[in-house]
């Protein structure tokens, strides 16, 4: 056991290794906010040979959180911790659309103007199209879009 147990929060379990660097950018996390936050990679799993753990503390994730994990990491489970217990565990499910949390790529787009829109990405099997301009944003391009911190 590479990582400690915490005592309330979320644990990011099953990642595919490497992808631990990315649910850290999609939660919005880079060590400034004072978080609690541990961070296992290539450790060993039993069903997946290696793989990459995340958790942090005294958080629960939001829907739209979940929904971008869910596009980079569908094989991940989420773990919602309360005093030390497994009190949900969920299997994510890749969504049908995202809505914020990502930029669209193409300048032009509506939602990169100075207007109050919010960006929604279809997902789609080779990646996500953007709901207004139909720019595809895909899978392994999604860290690069997030519209966050
Ligand atoms: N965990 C933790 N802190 C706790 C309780 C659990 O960090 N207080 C972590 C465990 O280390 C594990 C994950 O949360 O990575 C899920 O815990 P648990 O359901 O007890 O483990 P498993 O049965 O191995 O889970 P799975 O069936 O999803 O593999
Ligand atoms: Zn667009």
């Amino acid at each position: 056991m590479r990582v400690s147990k915490i005592r309330d929060g979320t644990v990011i379990d099953h990642l595919t290794a490497g992808e631990a660097l990315n649910v850290l950018a999609i939660l919005g996390i880079d060590g400034s906010s004072g978080e609690g936050v541990s961070v296992g990679m290539n450790v060993i799993s039993d069903r997946l040979g290696t793989k990459d753990i995340v958790k942090v503390e005294d958080r629960e994730l939001s829907q739209s959180e979940v929904d971008v994990l869910a596009v980079i990491a569908p094989e991940a489970t989420i773990n919602i911790i309360r005093d030390y217990a497994v009190v949900d565990k969920k299997r994510i499910e890749r969504p049908t659309a995202v809505t914020g949390l990502l930029s669209c790529p193409n300048r032009n787009c509506i939602t990169n103007a100075n207007e109050p829109i919010n960006t929604r990405f279809i997902v789609l099997d080779e990646g996500l199209r953007c709901d207004y301009c139909d720019s595809i944003v895909r899978e392994n391009e999604v860290p690069a879009y997030l519209d966050v911190a």
